[in-house]
């Protein structure tokens, strides 16, 4: 009988380094998980790569630094993702301060990121998220969460 390979998370090599900063953006499957893996400013990140908003395509996501940290903006209905913690943010006034000043407040984490390395050869590796539970971005990368994609 064949034997299946469990899932283990990986590293998984997902290419070279100057190919990947060259690309700017890389999508790669990874154990059935549709990854996003970003170059900027000297740093990659990995992040899962349908919205949890609602499955927009991170993929065509501005990358801009709001309130010190840089953030994907969801090309669908404009929200803010953190690279490095998948938080989300959003800015609000609290109607109680005089004047209310507009501050950045924290949902949370929300979308699933993932640990990217890289060796002396160039080589770059992917690690997913075993961060326990349930992270938004899951459902995007389920089969329920594909059928909504492929709907909207
Ligand atoms: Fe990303 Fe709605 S799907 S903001």
């Amino acid at each position: 009988m064949e034997e299946k390979e469990q899932p283990t998370g990986g590293p998984y090599f997902v290419g070279k380094k100057d190919e990947l900063i060259q690309a700017k953006r890389s999508f790669r499957t990874i154990e059935g998980r549709d990854i996003l893996i970003i170059h900027h400013q000297g740093v990659f990140y990995a992040l899962d790569s349908y919205c949890y908003h609602a499955g927009g395509e991170l993929q065509h996501g501005d990358i801009e630094d709001l309130n010190g940290k840089l953030c994907i903006i969801c090309p669908k209905h404009k929200y803010k993702i953190t690279l490095a913690e998948g938080e989300g943010i959003y800015k609000a006034t609290n109607p109680r301060e005089k004047p209310p000043v507009p501050r950045w407040l924290s949902k949370g984490v929300k979308q699933r990121t993932h640990t990217v390395s890289e060796n002396n050869n160039g080589d770059v590796y992917v690690k997913l998220s075993d961060v326990a539970g349930w992270i938004e971005s899951d459902y995007y990368q389920g089969e329920k969460g594909k059928e909504a994609r492929e709907r909207a």
